[in-house]
């Protein structure tokens, strides 16, 4: 399966989001959690059953408030992007018979109303280039059926989720990137159609009964999803933790907000570039748009981390012969800053003994390796954590010195 809500139901636990380069024209998926991630995850949860409050400072797409909530924990997550933390929402929460039921009424309703064409289609979404992501009868059919379930469903309600998580499915089947749909090929460039003959309502049937079949399996703890920076954890969560695990951004200028913008635009959590690159320079590890201009004018803070380490690679990045050493040098230290900023927000709500785990990669710029995991064990070794260990997990392509590691750490 091939969509960002995953491959199982509702409540899956492999994500997936659209990826695709404007200047090649090439389209792909982009995993948010890989599946070895996702086992780690369960795995250190199963591990550790004293462990009731876990929690997880940079949500994503929620696995491990999600696979927390599974196993009768308490699972508190955190993500500044508000798209993150509705779908985290909408995964975590427990829905009754009679929630299930009217949303298949309220589908029911959708589906008249689309049949009927007797109802506008909702504007075309202000995203870049939008018809390279889908053909115009696609189009045409997603501004129908978005504005038919915003007819028939009310704001806020778990009909409205719950269908516009189907739609989310089934706008990324009926994208151009969509070749694993049998009846929906398309050569590379995602240009050339082989068949036109898709049935459009078909499809978003099949991921309502989807959607539907995940919402039933409530899980038996607490799920809980909030918006907020992760640099100011203490004005966000309440209480103390004894488990946190996390995979937080890489210092690898992946932007979440640009490869989450097909769903941000269609749902309405975007509606111009400036506010993506603006929301992007929020992240941690964002350079894209506007942030990337922002960070040229950017200064390191005077809180920031005090590393012998740090400061040589940041002096090859920049004297790296590249014209954008400079900016990429201070790239990495406010990424750097940034995560800084977090460890040390994050030991007031840590209970004594808590056990962390950042699941992060390293990265290269221009030849120059950043050693992410061991940057992290100085910061936390600073901060007074104990028992500081790098266990590598993965190597991360073909480059063999890029690897994922495991920075596990304990509190005093
Ligand atoms: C690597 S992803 C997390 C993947 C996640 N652990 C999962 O399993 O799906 C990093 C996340 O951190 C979020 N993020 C970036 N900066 C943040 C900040 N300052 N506060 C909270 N979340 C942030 C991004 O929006 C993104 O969802």
């Amino acid at each position: 399966m091939e969509l960002l809500l995953g491959n199982e139901n509702l409540r899956q636990r492999a994500d997936f989001t659209y990826k695709y380069n404007v200047k090649t024209g090439r389209h792909g998926w982009l995993r948010l959690t890989p599946a070895y991630s996702l086992k780690i995850v369960e795995d250190l949860i199963v591990a550790k059953p004293k462990a009731k409050r876990i929690l997880d400072p940079f949500c994503g797409t929620a696995t491990t408030s999600l696979s927390a909530a599974y196993h009768a924990r308490e699972g508190v997550t955190i993500d500044i992007n508000p798209f993150l933390v509705w779908l985290g929402q909408s995964k975590t929460a427990r829905y009754s018979k009679d929630d299930i039921k009217s949303t298949n009424n309220a589908y029911s309703g959708v589906m008249d109303l689309v049949k009927s064409g007797d109802i506008e289609p909702c504007p075309l979404p202000a995203l870049h280039n939008i018809e390279r992501w889908w053909h115009r009868k696609e189009l045409d059919f997603l501004r129908l059926l978005k504005a038919a379930i915003y007819k028939t469903t009310k704001e806020p309600s778990i009909e409205r989720t719950l269908l516009m998580i189907a739609f989310c499915r089934t706008l990324m089947k009926l994208s151009n990137a969509a070749f694993n749909h049998q009846s929906m090929s398309f050569k590379d460039g995602g240009q050339i159609r082989m068949n036109l003959e898709v049935d459009f309502a078909g499809i978003f049937s099949e991921d309502v009964q989807f959607v539907m079949s995940g919402a039933s399996q409530n899980p038996s703890g607490e799920g809980k999803v909030l918006l907020g920076d992760s640099r100011n954890v203490v004005g966000v969560v309440d209480g103390k933790f004894d488990l946190i695990i996390t995979s937080p951004p890489y210092a690898n200028r992946m932007s979440y907000i640009r490869e989450l913008r097909p769903y941000m635009y269609w749902l309405d959590f975007l509606s111009n570039g400036r506010d993506a690159g603006e929301l992007d320079w929020l992240t941690i590890g964002g350079t894209w748009g506007i942030a990337t201009s922002k960070l040229t004018e950017w200064e390191r803070p005077a809180e920031q981390f005090r590393s012998k380490q740090l400061v040589e690679v940041l002096d090859k990045i920049s004297h790296a012969d590249n014209k954008n050493g400079g900016v990429l040098s201070k790239y990495v230290a406010k990424y750097f800053d940034d995560m800084w900023a977090h460890f040390r927000g994050l030991l007031p709500v840590l209970d004594s003994h808590a056990e962390i785990h950042y699941i992060v990669g390293n990265s290269t710029f221009y030849g120059t390796l950043v050693s992410t995991e061991l940057l992290y064990a100085e910061m936390l070794k600073e901060l007074g954590f104990t028992n500081i260990v790098c266990s590598p997990i993965r190597k991360r392509n073909s480059k063999k010195e890029l690897v994922e590691f495991d920075v596990v750490a304990h509190w005093r």
